[in-house]
């Protein structure tokens, strides 16, 4: 059983996504254990406790300085021992001890065609305003294995998903969702909770007759 902690900040209708793949069976071979939030107010926590999922919230305005969160943050995450750590909608860069410390065990949902689009200020609505402002005709979204970098780990899978002409950000972030976000996440824990991928240097690869389907 793939032990997993879901790290969010927002609305969490990606860890909604993995609740509902767990219970309808998307997903297999895994446990969410605990929920992890930066912002209290986050709508992800009421998701977490509609399912007696524990919700736990780490703020970095809570701590002295960023290097206190990162241990208090790292500390929790060793404390619950998760196999793996999924970034779902998680606005707070991954401290470089908790990336040592859980190498190839951390995945995160980012929302475009990874390299495009991604690192630095690239995160929630800012993504779909440079698609939109870019011009491109097609986006998507990529699921990647942490390490060190901003959005530059192994690339687990990638959906496209094509622009329209009448998109605003509000729009296009739906649609990346709905037809990228919340098909490719899901896919991926179960691929990993069925032992049917392995990173090799800086590529994902499939293992053929992985563990279940
Ligand atoms: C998603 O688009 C995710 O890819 C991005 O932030 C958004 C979070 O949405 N990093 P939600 O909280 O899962 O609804």
């Amino acid at each position: 059983m793939l032990r997993i902690v879901v790290c969010v900040s927002g609305g969490g209708t990606n860890l909604q996504a993995i609740l509902d793949g767990v219970e309808t069976g998307k997903i297999t071979n895994t446990e969410v254990i605990a929920v992890i939030s930066n912002n209290a107010k986050a709508g992800a926590l009421e998701r977490a406790k509609a399912r007696n999922i524990p919700g736990i919230v780490l703020s970095p305005k809570k701590y002295s300085d960023r290097e206190a969160y990162n241990q208090a943050f790292t500390e929790k995450m060793k404390e619950l021992e998760p196999d793996l750590v999924v970034l779902a909608g998680f606005l707070v860069k991954i401290p470089p001890q908790m990336v040592s410390a859980f190498s190839g065990r951390i995945v995160n949902i980012h929302p475009s065609l990874i390299p495009s689009f991604c690192g630095v200020g690239y995160y929630g609505l800012k993504v779909h305003e440079k698609v939109l402002e870019r011009g491109v005709k097609v986006t998507g979204a990529t699921v990647h294995f942490v390490n060190d970098g901003m959005d530059e780990g192994p690339i687990i899978a990638q959906k496209a998903v094509c622009v329209e002409e009448e998109d605003t950000p509000e729009i296009l972030q739906r649609r990346v969702m709905e037809q990228a976000e919340w098909i490719l996440l899901p896919k991926a824990i179960d691929d990993i909770a069925n032992d049917r991928i392995r990173i090799v240097g800086n590529r994902v690869c499939s293992v053929a007759g992985g563990n279940g389907k």
